[in-house]
């Protein structure tokens, strides 16, 4: 018999390891795997985007609990456009649903949600339930919560330069272009750029997410399916990301 062998243990284990005063403050996640996830088990491919509902609500919690400051979730991409009718608009259900749920509870826990996509080619009810939640946190001073709806990392920087030019030849601004004044043109402008990037599912890419933002974010990817991803494999992340060296560039 192992010392560590509940799930229990083990998250006691790795709580005794990692540093809380060095909780990454930003941690994004490309949320991947659900339709595998569902297939291996021969469900349809909404149950694995059920079953990913609820890991959300188990990360959004848990992270809150260990004092990441800003938690953003890839939901719903640009591309995504591209799915079935049917898969697109059980996608578009979910924020609905989980806010119906937890709004309360992020409320009560001091949470701010957010949006990060353009919120133009949302169905109504998706920017109701955003709008919502948004006006309900408002007040709120604590972690904030970014949902990534209909956003792409090329589309936010090409908008954000367009924002610029505009700025530029209606006078509010002048010409000098620097990072800090682009990156205020950008939807996370009063937002620190992730510490770490998580992505399940075995997948190693980027897929047009936070181009700008993640540009010396440590990057963690795991082969579980993002309904299995659990608190376990969160704190395994933030745990490898206390080892590594965060040089920007530096030596
Ligand atoms: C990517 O591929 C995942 C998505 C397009 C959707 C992810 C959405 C969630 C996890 C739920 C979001 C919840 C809220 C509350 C907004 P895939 O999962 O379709 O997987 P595949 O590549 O295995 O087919």
């Amino acid at each position: 018999m192992t010392d560590f062998n509940t799930q229990e243990q083990q998250e006691q284990a790795l709580l005794q390891k990692i540093d809380r005063t060095r909780i990454p403050a930003h941690i994004a996640m490309i949320m991947d795997g659900n339709g595998r996830w569902a297939r291996e088990r021969g469900l349809p491919r909404s149950a694995g985007h059920r079953q990913g509902v609820e890991t959300v609500r188990e990360v959004v919690s848990y992270s809150h609990g260990l004092g990441v400051k800003v938690l953003t979730l890839f939901a719903f991409s640009t591309e995504n456009w591209n799915r079935p009718p049917w898969e697109i608009n059980f996608l578009m259900s979910l924020p609905e649903q989980y806010l119906h749920t937890e709004l309360p509870k992020l409320v009560e826990k001091n949470v701010q949600i957010n949006l990060i996509g353009d919120p133009e080619r949302l169905p109504v009810q998706v920017r109701k339930a955003i709008a919502e939640g948004r006006e309900a946190t408002r007040r709120n001073t604590g972690m904030i919560l970014n949902f990534a709806l209909n956003y792409g990392g090329r589309m936010e920087i090409v908008r954000a330069a367009q924002a610029l030019v505009n700025d530029v030849l209606s006078g509010k601004t002048d010409a000098r272009v620097d990072e800090g004044k682009f990156s205020s043109y950008l939807y996370t402008a009063a937002i620190p750029d992730p510490d770490l990037l998580i992505r399940t599912s075995g997948e190693h890419r980027i897929s047009n997410f936070l181009l700008w933002q993640l540009a010396y974010s440590e990057l963690w990817f795991t082969k579980v399916y993002w309904p299995d991803f659990n608190r376990l494999h969160l704190l395994q992340a933030i745990y490898d990301y206390q080892q590594r060296q965060r040089r920007f560039g530096k030596i």
